[in-house]
């Protein structure tokens, strides 16, 4: 695994048409390939520099920028706590080190029957509920070690159902319309603008050339 599924390609070929330049679909894209598949394979990047006319390694070399993206295996739930400062405030720390003894990890690592990951996490923009945690992006908090426990319970049990998706479906509603204007319009309203832009500019250079002119 994996390249797009039939039905992951056509919605991969709907999102690239909302971009005038292909290449600007390339982390939908990537957030698109880690749903089906939890992380980017390394024959997910290669479909996906084929589809935007790129190479797999400038796909890896976006794709390892950003934290969201994991270019390596991560468990079904991945759990990541923040520790920043209203959190920690809150007893964060705590949370996590309970989350590794709990777990039997440290940060940065999966269980051994791949269910969970743990990442300790920047501000996730949920400080009124601090201490606050994500399951595949979607918030709990504020979470105590009890409250921990119960999460976990509950993921194990599968109890949660619909209300935590695969790892890596960031959106709950994938955009379903493209371009309401097509290529050949936007590039006539660029060459155009450009124009202006080139108007402006000429116009600007004029004006400093004659103000110089009279400062002599
Ligand atoms: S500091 Fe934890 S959500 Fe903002």
């Amino acid at each position: 695994m994996a390249r797009f599924s039939d039905e992951n390609l056509a919605i991969a070929t709907q999102i690239i048409s909302l971009y005038p330049q292909s290449r600007s679909a390339l982390v939908p894209l990537c957030h698109l390939a880690q749903s089906q598949d939890g992380w980017l394979t390394p024959d997910a990047m290669e479909n996906i520099a084929e589809l935007l006319g790129l190479q797999a390694a400038e796909v890896l070399g976006t794709a390892s920028f950003y934290d969201m993206l994991h270019t390596e295996p991560v468990g079904k739930y991945l759990i990541g706590i923040c520790t920043n400062i209203a959190c920690m405030l809150n007893g964060a720390q705590e949370v996590l080190e309970y989350a590794e003894e709990s777990l039997g990890i440290s940060v940065g690592n999966t269980t051994e029957d791949n269910l969970f990951t743990l990442e300790e996490t920047e501000c996730l923009a949920d400080c009124g509920k601090a201490p606050c945690l994500q399951v595949n992006y979607r918030f709990f908090g504020p979470i105590s070690n009890e409250d921990f426990d119960e999460l976990i319970t509950n993921l194990k049990s599968g109890s949660l159902g619909s209300q935590i998706p695969d790892h890596g479906t960031i959106n709950r509603v994938l955009r379903k319309q493209g371009l309401a204007v097509s290529m050949s319009e936007i590039s006539s309203q660029r060459a155009e603008a450009d124009k202006q832009i080139a108007k402006r500019k000429a116009a600007q250079a004029a004006l400093d050339a004659s103000q110089k002119g009279e400062g002599k």
